[in-house]
């Protein structure tokens, strides 16, 4: 027997018959009454971290998050951390909701969301949009360092500087004789138009076979994952990440540094960043986590960003606007030129860390901040993208799957398009 949302009901009669019981149609909210005598099991209450929670690429509270999205950004521009990270928490849990909030009773009992939230949710649902956030989208100093960190390489850090120097567009930064770009941001202002241009499935597809084909030109057991939020089912991105990586522990040295060769040979690397090596492939000792306060969350596996040239061609048909007829003019976005830039993650882990590294590359990026939280408050370890450390037992978990890493940390198993939080 299950108990269940009204919902199922009118849902089943629009459609003549029960209909499958789905998220959607389960309790949220309110407590079931249950006959005398009986022990009430709880409601599964929403919790706290993003990693007991399913969260689709489906959004029904996308008025909301988009707001508290605008406020976490301002908070990370003023590097108020503190603020910028709990708007970005409330707003994944009205991610996982599977319905719009139409009252604000309906949050009462939910998790992470605090009087400045529920304020901002207040004026959306009274008036249709929050005050606060209209005047900061309004405000000359959010949009120009908006438009300034939407360059590749360029970070908070340096938007602000140039901000304080007065400057407020592209051209006036280009003209600007005492700024000297480095390779990154000269590469990320070059190819602006294209990589702020999101990227297609049948796009990654087409650069997840063309590094393959590299890879196995090198060696024939290379082994190339797709990442990221398209791994989560996401349809579009604003990169595309990899893990690339070879059945035979120890094979994967150097793998990455030639398949980049491969790719310039080929003449499709429009910008490719220092190869970070990997430090060691197990842990040093003095990176023990006992001897750390937490994990860093830095990659230490060899991994490179790029931004490689994606031919029309290879993309299938309908994947891309770009395939339209030679005579069509050459626009200043790219479009209609026949090729398009793309900013691309290669990330090579040794197999027997490749489900941390896969886990952490998955994301979302705050499903893996929760999930790390929980390990250390509620289990003490230490999760990062290399491994899990148990602080009690004072040992590495080993694990060959994600699957592994979940039971590990006693949590039941998320599949990646539940990890949209
Ligand atoms: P992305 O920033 O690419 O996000 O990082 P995404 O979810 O794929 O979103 P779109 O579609 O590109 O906009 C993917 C995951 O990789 C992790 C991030 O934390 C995120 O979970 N990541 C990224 C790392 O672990 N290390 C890095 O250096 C960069
Ligand atoms: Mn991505």
């Amino acid at each position: 027997m299950q108990l269940l949302d009204i919902s199922w009901f009118t849902d089943s009669m629009r459609e003549g018959r029960p209909v499958a019981v789905e998220t959607r149609h389960h309790i949220q909210d309110i407590s079931p009454t249950l006959p005398e005598g009986t022990t009430p099991t709880p409601v599964a209450a929403v919790s706290q971290y993003a990693c007991q929670r399913l969260t689709t690429i489906e959004n029904n509270n996308k008025v909301f998050t988009d707001a508290f999205e605008v406020l976490a950004e301002s908070y990370e521009f003023s590097e108020n951390e503190g603020a910028c990270l709990a708007f970005r928490r409330a707003a994944s849990v009205l991610k996982s909701l599977p319905r719009a909030v139409r009252h604000l009773g309906a949050v009462r009992v939910l998790p992470c969301l605090g009087e400045h939230a529920k304020k901002v949710m207040e004026e959306v649902l009274e008036c249709g949009c929050s005050f606060e956030v209209v005047k900061i989208c309004s405000d000359e100093k959010y949009q120009t360092l908006k438009l300034f960190t939407s360059v590749f390489g360029v970070g908070t850090k340096t938007a602000e500087k140039w901000y304080c120097k007065g400057l407020r567009s592209f051209r006036e930064i280009i003209a600007e004789p005492c700024i000297r770009l480095n390779r990154m941001q000269q590469s990320g202002f070059l190819h602006h138009g294209d990589i702020s241009r999101a990227v297609s499935r049948a796009e990654a597809r087409a650069l997840g076979s063309i590094i393959d084909e590299a890879a196995r030109g090198i060696t024939p057991d290379a082994m190339l994952t797709l990442t990221g939020g398209f791994r989560r089912g996401k349809e579009f991105g604003h990169d595309v990440d990899f893990l690339l990586t070879t059945a035979e522990l120890g094979k994967e040295n150097g793998l990455l540094i030639n398949v980049i060769d491969r790719l310039r040979q080929q003449g499709i690397l429009l910008y490719s960043s220092d190869l970070q090596p990997a430090s060691s492939s197990t842990f040093d000792v003095n990176e023990l986590p006992c001897r750390r306060r937490t994990f860093s969350v830095m990659d230490r596996f060899p991994k490179c960003f790029l931004i490689l040239r994606l031919d029309g061609s290879r993309v299938e048909e309908g994947g891309s606007g770009l395939q339209r007829g030679e005579e069509e003019e050459e626009e200043g976005d790219g479009t209609g030129r026949g090729w398009r830039a793309v900013r691309v993650d290669l990330v090579s882990p040794p197999k027997d860390r490749y489900a941390f590294a896969l886990l952490g590359w998955t994301g979302s990026r705050q499903f893996l901040r929760d999930m790390r939280t929980f390990a250390r408050r509620e289990r003490h370890m230490l999760l990062d993208n290399h491994g899990l450390y148990d602080k009690t037992k004072e040992e590495f978990l080993a694990a060959q799957t994600e699957k592994d890493i979940f039971a590990h940390l006693g949590l039941d198993y998320i599949e990646p398009w539940h990890r949209n939080a």
